[in-house]
């Protein structure tokens, strides 16, 4: 049996991950490149922090949620896994991601209510096949089966999984041959959905019936009255417009559970945890100014208030007016103290005549960790380190064994902080998807600016300017940069935008203005649209925004005589230039 895997179009690749706005941590090692660190700016500063602290497990608080409630999703493989326990979440059901050969005790921090068992690209009968563990079964809880894990479901309870005759790939068409069945209330009998089998079921488990049908696959959907559920379809991808009903019926219909989990309950029960464990202990935090390590601060500042001290690095690599929006969203909007530390001489003098861009990236690694280190200790005694890693990072860092940290370890080979620093990791982010963060930090108190705002890459400006990095050329970036966001704003598009920013080519134009030729910059404007960084599309924009965006670029800032539009997707370029 194949996963549906490799037939979505990129356009269902793509909306499947869907949030409102965007999943800023999916930045990925571009196509295939190791040199590119994987993730945001937020996540870029706590891989540098969990390198230099040479953390040892056990070390580490996460504040996990005490949810009453938990569906366990066992990861077969599936590309949608993590959106299966994403789908749960947004019914409001608190839900995580388990590879299917974890020891059940890997469970034992929840109070499992229901299991999902993922699709997957093995065959139930291949030898080796990944196997149903036994604890799934004699829990006597509800257990829905998607594809693979329907197959699996089968095989496990004495049912017959052959190969099929006829695949059945992408759209089909779900007529339901039960009408009761608690899995389809309120649903129609008929719908389309997106299914993804190579493998049929020839004889249902005792005790079984089929509830569904397709065209291809008697048994698309089928059920005991144990609350066992398999479908040969995904539910959690949209192309399958009802399966978020579906999703819904599994989780409060069959399985009885209540929509429990809110941003409100997860603070309360972080903001008690972090309270009990930190005591009266001091806490830091780094904040890069984006939305990650901004809610995590706030979190960990509603438990222990002034306990907490911020550091926010300035490496003069932010937009205009960054550094100073993020001191005032903090002492002045949040009360939270914050130590700001202006390094931009220090960073510019790091990156003169530098024009590699791994070389800049390695550099502003490195130059971080040593400032930060010197601004911790300088605190005096300092017990724990907040930061603000989120549940894809976790996942992601598990299953590939390849995670941001290593890369930068890797690439950008940083020294630790000192032995007698031992600093105990708080996460309080570590259990959230990305739209949670920003529910989370809504609930805070968080500015949308705050929340809402675009990605913006750990090494910032410096991988924007091509080639060397000069006062002067971040100056003239962060003018035009300025007018792009202005007017992106002005038109409202800013939200419907993975990032729109300008770059500074390293091209110099003939130009004429007025009675003069000039000489000047190129400036490139790159507006994409994406879902999770690992793919996008350049932005149809209206040419008249276009126009204005470039004509108020020429005029303004003096040094540009020529703007244009990158018109690439990712694959084949990357979204960033350098
Ligand atoms: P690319 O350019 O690889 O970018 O298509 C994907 C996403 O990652 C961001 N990016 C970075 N983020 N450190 C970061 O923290 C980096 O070195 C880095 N390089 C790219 C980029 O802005 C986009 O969101």
């Amino acid at each position: 049996m194949v996963d549906s895997t490799d037939v979505l179009p990129p356009s269902g690749r793509a909306s499947t991950a869907v949030s409102q706005g965007a999943d800023e941590t999916a930045g990925e090692a571009a196509g295939g490149s190791a040199t590119r660190v994987r993730t945001s700016g937020d996540n870029e500063v706590a891989s540098y922090l969990e390198i230099a602290e040479h953390r040892e497990p056990g070390h580490v608080l996460t504040p996990a949620p005490n949810a009453p409630n938990a569906v366990v999703v066992l990861d077969y493989g599936s590309q949608f896994s993590m959106l299966i326990a994403r789908r749960i979440r947004e019914a409001n059901v608190y839900s995580e991601l388990i590879p299917w050969d974890a020891p059940a005790s890997a469970l034992n921090h929840l109070n499992v209510r229901a299991f999902v068992l993922s699709g997957g690209p093995a065959s139930v009968y291949a030898e080796g096949a990944p196997s149903l563990p036994p604890y799934v079964i004699k829990s006597g809880l509800p257990v829905l089966g998607i594809c693979y894990g329907m197959q699996l479901l089968t095989h496990a309870l004495g049912g017959r999984v052959e190969p099929a005759s006829s695949r059945e790939f992408g759209h089909a068409v779900l007529t339901v041959t039960e009408a009761g069945n608690a899995l389809f209330r309120d649903l129609p009998l008929e719908m389309p959905v997106w299914m993804s089998h190579g493998d049929r079921i020839t004889a249902l488990p005792q005790g079984f019936r089929s509830v569904a049908q397709s065209q291809n696959a008697p048994v698309a959907v089928m059920a005991d009255d144990a609350g066992h559920l398999g479908i040969l379809f995904h539910p959690e991808v949209v192309h399958t417009p009802q399966g978020e009903g579906v999703i819904r019926n599994f989780l409060f219909a069959v399985a009885g559970l209540t929509a429990d989990w809110t941003a409100s309950n997860f603070i309360d029960e972080s903001v008690d945890q972090i309270r009990r464990a930190v005591g009266n202990g001091q806490v830091i935090c780094a904040l890069s100014g984006g939305v990650d390590s901004a809610v995590a601060a706030a979190l960990v500042h509603r438990a222990v208030g002034d306990q907490l001290t911020c550091i926010f690095v300035d490496n003069g690599l932010l937009r205009l007016g960054e550094p100073e929006r993020v001191v005032r969203s903090f002492r002045e909007q949040m009360a939270i103290p914050l130590r700001h530390v202006d390094a931009v001489d220090r960073f510019l003098g790091e990156l003169a005549e530098v024009t590699d861009p791994e070389t800049k990236r390695k550099r502003i690694g490195e130059t971080f960790i040593r400032i930060f280190e010197h601004e911790a200790k300088s605190l005096g005694q300092v017990d724990f380190i907040a930061q603000g890693t989120t549940y894809p990072d976790v996942i992601e860092s598990a299953s590939t064994g390849n995670s941001a940290a290593a890369k930068i370890k890797t690439h950008h080979n940083v020294g630790g902080l000192p032995k007698d620093m031992r600093l105990t990791l708080i996460e309080p982010l570590r259990n959230l998807f990305k739209d949670e963060v920003r529910r989370v930090g809504k609930e805070l108190g968080l500015s949308d600016e705050m929340v809402y705002r675009q990605p913006f890459p750990g090494p910032g400006l410096a991988i924007r300017v091509i080639g060397d990095v000069t006062p002067d050329k971040l100056d003239i970036l962060r003018r035009a940069d300025w007018i792009v966001m202005d007017e992106i704003k002005n038109a409202n598009v800013y939200y419907d935008l993975w990032q729109s920013f300008a770059v500074l080519t390293d091209t110099k134009t003939v130009g004429v203005q007025g009675d003069f030729r000039t000489y000047g910059y190129c400036i490139a404007l790159r507006f994409v649209t994406a879902q999770d960084a690992m793919t996008a599309d350049w932005a149809r924009l209206p040419y008249d925004l276009l126009a204005t965006i470039s004509s108020r670029i020429v005029n303004e800032v003096t040094e540009v005589n020529r703007v244009v539009y990158d018109i690439t997707s990712k694959p084949p370029g990357t979204i960033e230039w350098e």
